[in-house]
């Protein structure tokens, strides 16, 4: 008769071990890792007797996370990686997915799991190599050549890793497959293979996945329904600021940010408000608040005026070209500042994409500002959406502004405020009732972008405006100075705007 050799695996978590433990690698759960006799159909531990129903009463959520040592990356997932889930790691080629990966691979391992690197893109030589570069210590990894997806779940099945880290998902291959590789049904077929081997054999799996430049995975965007998490990686290639951001989440709430630093040695956390700290008051600059995800962040928007002798020209980098055409245009008939007939540059700070609506009024202001020669006044930043009439429409995420705004070391906020606010000879109290004052208190739970962990003590006015024309006084108002002129700049520097300021 054959022996039932039997698995041990932790009663918490489901985290299969080669040998009795104290404590579970996978959950920390101490005493939880027990024997059992092997499913006869999948070798998972448990059910001896066949599959068995049952009820979705009796299942417990553990509620398990696993860090990935990387605290961002562990709040966009939503507190960690949830043990035999699926995630999608998706991004334009270059962006940083493969260092991204080996370092929670690295990090995991450090941290006493087991995992496998399956890369299709790279041999073990170059990974080991790109290893060394970022300082991680490969010693904990297992790799295997990830271009055959038999060999792939062969080899998971096998080392029973906690985490399999696939590289891409777009270079493995089913050989029982007749479609074309790299083709929709390819990529769709091996990651519904990956996502039955994670929940059979309980292998948390990391995908990445490559996006063209529309947006757009490669192999098609089917693949997001068949993962459980979908993280988007993106930023500006040239530029080190890179951001990831939690798409669909079957394991927690979906649109949190993180963002990471593109350095020499890998990638590491950074916090935006001091890569993006607003500049320093010169004429074209101006700060904008804009939402990425459930966050907002400080950065600086700028304008250069040319004069043209041609059709008027306008060309954006990191900016909706069509929004700054707008508000140029907005500019040019509510204010009479003369931008139709020139060259107009518009630019984000960082090389980031800000095309948030409520990034509206800071372009206002760094155009006008360009026009006039006159920075905005110090320490100030804009957020409001900017209509065809040159009014400013209020914008969602106030509080989370704010915060930033705070965080960034802005003192002085102009901003569209529901309730009237704006009107000629507003009281602080009036002005108070709009949406951005309750939120201050609640502002900010922590984390970069936000003013939670800000400097106690410090305050943000706002200066609640209705008009564009309100927000743009210290440009355009009595005796508006020529462009250029440095006196009135000078003068201009430091000037507090003076009624409809708001003590926050
Ligand atoms: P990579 O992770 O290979 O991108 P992806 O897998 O998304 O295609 O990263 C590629 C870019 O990152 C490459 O242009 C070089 C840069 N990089 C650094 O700047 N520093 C580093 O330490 C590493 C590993 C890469
Ligand atoms: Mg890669």
């Amino acid at each position: 008769m054959s022996r039932v050799r039997t698995v041990m695996s932790c009663s918490e978590c489901g985290h299969r071990v080669a040998q009795w433990t104290g404590r579970c690698p996978a959950c920390g759960a101490w005493g939880t890792i027990v024997e059992r006799a092997p499913d006869r159909s999948t070798g998972r531990p448990g059910s001896a007797a066949g599959p068995a129903v049952a009820t979705l009463g009796a299942a417990e959520d553990t509620g398990t996370r696993i860090s990935t040592g990387f605290a961002g990356v562990d709040r966009v997932l939503g507190g960690g990686l949830v043990p035999s889930s699926v995630v999608l790691l998706a991004g334009e080629p270059g962006i940083g997915k493969s260092t991204l990966l080996l370092h929670v691979a690295a990090n995991l391992s450090v941290a006493g799991l087991t995992c496998l690197l399956a890369s299709g893109e790279e041999s073990r030589g170059q990974v080991a190599a790109r290893a060394r570069r970022l300082g991680l210590h490969g010693d904990g990894l297992g790799f295997v050549t990830g271009r055959e997806l038999p060999d792939v779940v062969d080899a998971a099945r096998a080392e029973r890793p906690f985490l399999l880290a696939v590289d891409s998902i777009q270079t493995l291959r089913d050989p029982a497959s007749i479609s074309l590789p790299g083709g929709t049904a390819q990529v769709r077929g091996c990651a519904d293979a990956l996502v039955g081997l994670a929940k059979q054999d309980g292998i948390t799996v990391i995908l990445t996945g490559h996006v063209t430049k529309d947006g757009d995975l490669a192999g098609p965007r089917t693949l997001e329904h068949a993962v459980d998490v979908v993280l988007s990686f993106g930023g500006e290639p040239r530029s080190g600021l890179r951001v990831l951001a939690g798409g669909k989440n079957r394991c927690g709430p979906e649109g949190e940010v993180a963002w990471f630093e593109m350095g020499t040695h890998g990638l590491a956390e950074a916090d935006p408000t001091r890569l993006l700290a607003p500049g320093g008051g010169e004429p074209g600059s101006a700060t904008a608040l804009p939402m990425a995800g459930r966050r907002a962040f400080a950065v600086e928007v700028q304008a250069l005026v040319g004069s043209s002798e041609g059709p008027p020209r306008r060309q954006v980098a990191g900016l909706d070209a069509r929004r700054f055409a707008l508000v140029a245009a907005v500019l040019d008939r509510a204010l009479g500042v003369p931008l139709g007939r020139t060259e107009l540059y518009g630019a984000s700070s960082g090389g980031l994409q800000v095309d948030d609506p409520g990034c509206d009024l800071a372009i206002a202001a760094a155009l006008a500002s360009a026009a006039t020669g006159q920075p905005p006044p110090e320490a100030s930043a804009f957020a409001g959406e900017v209509s065809l009439t040159g009014l400013v429409r209020p914008v969602p995420g106030m509080p989370q502004r704010l915060a930033a705004a705070r965080a960034a070391g802005v003192r002085i906020v102009f901003a569209a405020t529901s309730g009237g606010a704006g009107r000629d000879g507003a009281s602080p109290g009036e002005a108070g009732a709009g949406d951005a004052n309750p939120g201050i208190a609640g502002a900010g739970t922590g984390g970069p972008g936000t003013a939670g962990a800000g400097s106690p003590g410090a305050d943000v006015r706002v200066v609640p405006v209705r008009h564009v024309r309100e927000a743009l006084r210290w440009a355009s108002g009595s005796g508006a100075p020529a462009a250029g002129d440095p006196q009135a700049r000078r003068a201009q520097r430091g000037r507090r705007p003076d009624r409809e300021v708001v003590k926050m």
